[in-house]
């Protein structure tokens, strides 16, 4: 990566102090930031000295420095992956042409809202988690959940200044609007539903950075092929951030899993809940919920908007370079839909089905980790297995948004699915129970909660109970 430059109120590799305009635009927004930081950021912890990753040097892994910091305090800044010399739009009709390095007149309106449709999910998920806190199973959990809540307060600056940088009035008021929507007001909601439910609990958090973060991570990716080549560049970058998110997810799940199957270890038909664990097919309804609404964030399987976004070269798919036609005129996708009581294929021209090829390369990712949390209950003798349900399953999204299927993706009744929700979604009873685990924090460095294992490794070097998070100053 350039150089990051650390002396400018903003940090940033792009030149952000030749362009005074901007910087000017940037600075009146960066106290709007603050306060919606202030207001809406991780509840009560605002004064703690949190042992964070930032990028504050000039050297080529310098982005990633870890140290104590306030998170008010912290240094949210812009950066861009290098520009790839010579690069060209890599699918749809412009394939082959140099990328755009400027918004082109004629898909500005379409790019404008694929860019506010991002950032708006950016500070949601700060806010769905800000009363994380308050519960945390050890100091090294409540960090990862700050490095997180930090890093998208990041991507959001991330999507504030492509829209300063390239949409000018209705730019500003998109990148302030992104302060001003709230995730779950009735009034004022974030514009994905499933950026609307509140994470209040550790085991939906989990969920929600293994499932609902991972949908981010193939969104950028898909924009990451963009010919707006600004965009290409910013979503590059925030992919190395992305990373660290899946990796609290999948690792959280683990140790969750890694628990119970040591407390059921001592006898496989024993209550799990008799000795405060959670017990594993709670587990799998979790899941079943956080998959389920993450799907949905992916949009119909059968796609106008989707279609025309890969024709003009603005959203690929993830890692288009590895797909055979990046024209994809000619083949087709094969589709079930439900239509008379049963699911009949159908063919769907390729391109109106690439939020389900994206959707598809997501689903392969996710079974990825699922095959590891099994792996530990294989290892530990346990013959219980975690399972993805059918996509079909609980969707209110496309073209199985109308339809009750159970969990096979088998058709199902209304009543069917209401008799059996409870036995596939948490109900409200394990709602309860999974929060009566979770109503005391735990701030002691050598403690961890009862219901999750230890990680087997400290962050950047330091010991498990490193003290991770601390009061006062440094
Ligand atoms: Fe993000
Ligand atoms: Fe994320």
């Amino acid at each position: 990566m350039s150089d990051v430059i650390n002396d400018d109120r903003i940090p940033n590799n792009v030149n952000l102090a030749s362009d005074k305009k901007l910087q000017r635009a940037l600075m009146q927004w960066q106290p709007r930031f603050l306060e919606w930081w202030r207001e809406m950021g991780p509840d009560g912890f605002q004064e703690h000295q949190v042992f964070l990753r930032t990028a504050i040097s000039v050297d080529h892994e310098g982005w990633a420095h870890f140290d104590y910091v306030k998170m008010p305090d912290y240094r949210w800044g812009i950066f861009l992956a290098d520009p790839l010399p010579n690069r060209t739009i890599g699918f749809g009709d412009n394939f082959g042409k140099p990328v755009w390095t400027e918004v082109p007149g004629e898909h500005r309106n379409t790019l404008r809202r694929l860019i506010v449709t991002q950032g708006d999910t950016e500070p949601a998920s700060v806010e769905q988690q800000r009363a994380l806190g308050h519960s945390c199973p050890s100091l090294y959990d409540l960090r990862n959940l700050f490095q997180i809540n930090v890093e998208e307060g990041r991507h959001l600056w991330a999507m504030a200044y492509l829209l300063h940088s390239h949409f000018g009035r209705d730019g500003r008021e998109e990148a302030d609007g992104l302060l001003t929507r709230r995730s779950g007001d009735v009034d004022r909601p974030r514009i994905l539903g499933a950026f609307n439910e509140p994470c209040t609990d550790w085991l939906s958090f989990f969920m929600f950075t293994f499932f609902t973060d991972r949908d981010g991570k193939f969104q950028l990716l898909a924009l990451a092929e963009s010919g707006f080549d600004p965009l290409a560049r910013t979503t590059r970058f925030m992919l190395t951030e992305e990373a660290h998110h899946m990796f609290v997810g999948e690792t959280g799940i683990t140790r969750i899993v890694r628990r119970t199957a040591e407390l059921m270890q001592r006898n496989e038909s024993e209550d799990v809940r008799r000795l405060g664990g959670i017990d594993l097919p709670t587990m799998q309804k979790y899941l079943n919920l956080w998959y389920s609404v993450s799907l949905d964030l992916f949009g119909g399987e059968i796609s106008s908007n989707a279609a025309s976004f890969f024709a003009d070269g603005l959203k690929g798919r993830a890692k288009e370079n590895t797909y055979p036609d990046h024209r994809a005129l000619e083949a087709s996708y094969p589709l079930e839909a439900p239509g008379g009581g049963e699911f009949v294929p159908q063919e769907v021209p390729l391109r109106n089905a690439m939020n389900e090829v994206l959707r598809d390369a997501y689903v392969q990712d996710c079974q990825r980790g699922v095959d590891k949390w099994n792996e530990v209950l294989k290892k530990a003798g346990i013959s219980y297995r975690f399972e993805l349900p059918s996509r079909r399953f609980h969707r209110r999204i496309g073209i199985y948004a109308d339809v009750f299927t159970d969990p096979k993706g088998n058709l199902i009744s209304r009543e069917t699915f209401d008799k059996q929700r409870d036995a596939w979604l948490p109900s409200s009873a394990d709602q309860s129970y999974v929060k009566s685990l979770m109503t005391k924090p735990i701030f002691a460095p050598t403690e961890m909660a009862n219901w999750i294992s230890p990680p087997p490794h400290g962050i950047k070097g330091r010991p498990v109970d490193f003290e991770y998070v601390r009061r006062g100053e440094a």
